[in-house]
């Protein structure tokens, strides 16, 4: 039985990603995709036996239940706010957009129509971050240390700041965003940049300090200029504790005890994230952790972030208006 049909904006990489999780559960269907790339429109109807729509106004006419947005950076805004006018649960691939001012936009547009919301920061569905949780509900943070050191990913856009946004937006968001979960909201950050990676004009290098309202400080390492990805993930420190989270495990040092790796499939917390969605749709759960306005916290610190490092100047973040 098919209970949930489900429509696709961008039929790229990650879209193809969602469409192998959801297929593997009974009560969803692949129901429609647009992607103004036709040839990648019909290849992805074709392997998901999904309808292929024009364009986007197509697919919402398509009798679906909900939309993955799963489009570049630069692509957000519009689409988002189509889906919300249909009335449309909609799961959007993160960051949010290249900037700030879309985001916004969005984030009072899905407010107002009151439609369901998730973003793509599947990390906070894995089991080592809820052991990292459970390690720290009696121990302060003090230090969180964020990397991110990576090839270019092989996508045409991802090189150029104007269609990707650079990496602390594109790509280090998801390590901002596992370090406000563990450590709170930040309060400050300055970052400097180096001098861009070859190809395009995004910093080869970004360094930052953070200051987190709860007392914590923090850094954020990144890198765009290897050839292969050598690490990204985050390490918490509080008092007598170590913790390293990656996505494929955690390794815990507590007190007098022998450190201790465990692995995880990362496949399991981007198949939590897709399942809570469709529970969530369903009307069956309430287990999404990170619906737009709260990824939209993440989003504040990244493009902070990424502004320090053009200016040159710290950026104090400001409580938001409604709190
Ligand atoms: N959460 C994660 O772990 C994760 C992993 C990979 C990618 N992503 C994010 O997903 C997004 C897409 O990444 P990707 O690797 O799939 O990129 P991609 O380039 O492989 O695919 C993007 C697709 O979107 C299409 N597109 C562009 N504008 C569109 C529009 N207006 N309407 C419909 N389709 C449009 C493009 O033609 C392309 O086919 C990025 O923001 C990326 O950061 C998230």
């Amino acid at each position: 039985m098919r209970d949930c049909g489900v429509g696709f904006v961008g039929a790229g990489a990650v879209a193809d990603r969602h469409a192998r999780m959801l297929n593997e559960f009974p009560d969803v269907g692949l129901a429609a995709v647009t992607d103004p790339d036709e040839p990648r429109r019909a290849e992805f109807a074709r392997t998901w036996r999904a309808r292929p729509a024009a364009d986007l106004e197509e697919l919402l006419d398509a009798g679906v239940d909900a939309v993955y947005v799963c489009v570049p950076p630069f692509g957000h805004g519009r689409i988002e706010e189509a889906i919300a006018a249909a009335g449309l649960p909609m799961f959007v691939e993160k960051p949010l957009g290249l900037d700030l001012e879309v985001a916004e936009r969005v984030a009072a547009v899905v407010a107002d129509a009151r439609v369901l919301t998730a973003v793509g920061h599947h990390w906070r569905y894995a089991a080592t971050v809820r052991r990292a949780h459970e390690l720290l509900a009696d121990r302060p943070v003090r230090l969180v240390a964020g990397a991110w050191l990576d090839k270019v990913p092989p996508v045409p856009w991802w090189s150029h700041r104007d269609r990707s946004g650079g990496q602390a937006i594109e790509q280090a968001v998801h390590v901002l965003d596992l370090a406000r979960l563990l450590a709170g909201e930040v309060v400050e950050v300055h970052a400097v940049a180096g001098a861009p990676a070859a190809g395009g004009d995004v910093a080869g290098a970004t360094a930052a300090a953070l200051r987190f309202a709860d007392g914590a400080v923090g850094t954020l390492s990144a890198t765009c200029v290897l050839g292969w990805k050598q690490r990204a993930g985050l390490e918490v420190f509080a008092d007598g504790l170590a913790i390293t989270i990656t996505e494929d495990g955690i390794a815990v040092r507590a007190d007098d005890r022998e450190p201790a790796w465990e692995a995880v499939d990362p496949d399991d917390a981007k198949r939590a994230a897709d399942r809570a969605f469709v529970d969530a749709v369903l009307g069956r759960a309430d287990d999404v952790r990170v619906p737009y306005a709260e990824a939209l916290r993440t989003h504040r610190l990244a493009c902070a972030l990424a502004r320090s490092a053009e200016d040159g100047e710290p950026v104090h973040l400001l409580e938001e208006p409604n709190g």
